[in-house]
């Protein structure tokens, strides 16, 4: 495993592209999502997508901190919602910021895992929101595009960093 460097918005263009559809579910990915959850854990972060660590791959590593522990979900797709809530939100490649977005508050993801497997699973509150962040992230879409507020003065950054 290695840590890989985490890509800063407004110094690469690699954040706002599209990532392509994984077929080989072989050992080079394996070795990608190992350094991704490397990467973000030890960046205190609570998720991380494959263009952050400048690879246009449909890749995203989530761990909230509950039981679900490390979640690795390749290609991964929201498939229902439910609710909204309008919460703050951070991100490893935007640092010193923090504002609201408005997300479901229930979520539901239809992924595959490293061995190329198909699963689903739900989540709610900050792993819903998590899920959301990651994936609008394969899509070259970030948090500050669907900011209600801009609330960095009022919340420090004390972990939760997607
Ligand atoms: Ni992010």
């Amino acid at each position: 495993m290695a840590k890989r460097k985490i890509t800063i918005l407004d110094q690469d263009e690699i954040l706002r592209k599209h990532c392509r559809v994984v077929t080989k579910f072989d050992g080079r990915l394996w070795e990608l999502l190992d350094d991704m959850a490397e990467t973000m854990y030890d960046a205190n972060g609570a998720g991380l997508a494959a263009p952050q660590v400048s690879v246009l791959k449909r890749v995203v590593v989530i761990d909230v901190n509950d039981d679900h522990g490390l979640i690795e979900m390749i290609n991964p797709e929201i498939i229902a919602t439910e609710g909204s809530e309008i919460a703050p939100e951070s991100c490893l490649s935007v640092p010193g910021r923090c504002c609201t977005v408005d997300r479901p508050t229930k979520v539901t993801v239809r992924a595959q895992d490293r061995n190329g497997e198909t699963f689903e699973i739900t989540g709610e509150g900050f792993l819903a929101k998590a899920m959301c962040h990651e994936i609008d992230h394969l899509d070259g879409v970030l948090y500050v595009d669907k900011m209600v507020e801009d609330v960095s003065d009022r919340y420090r950054m004390v972990g939760g960093q997607d």
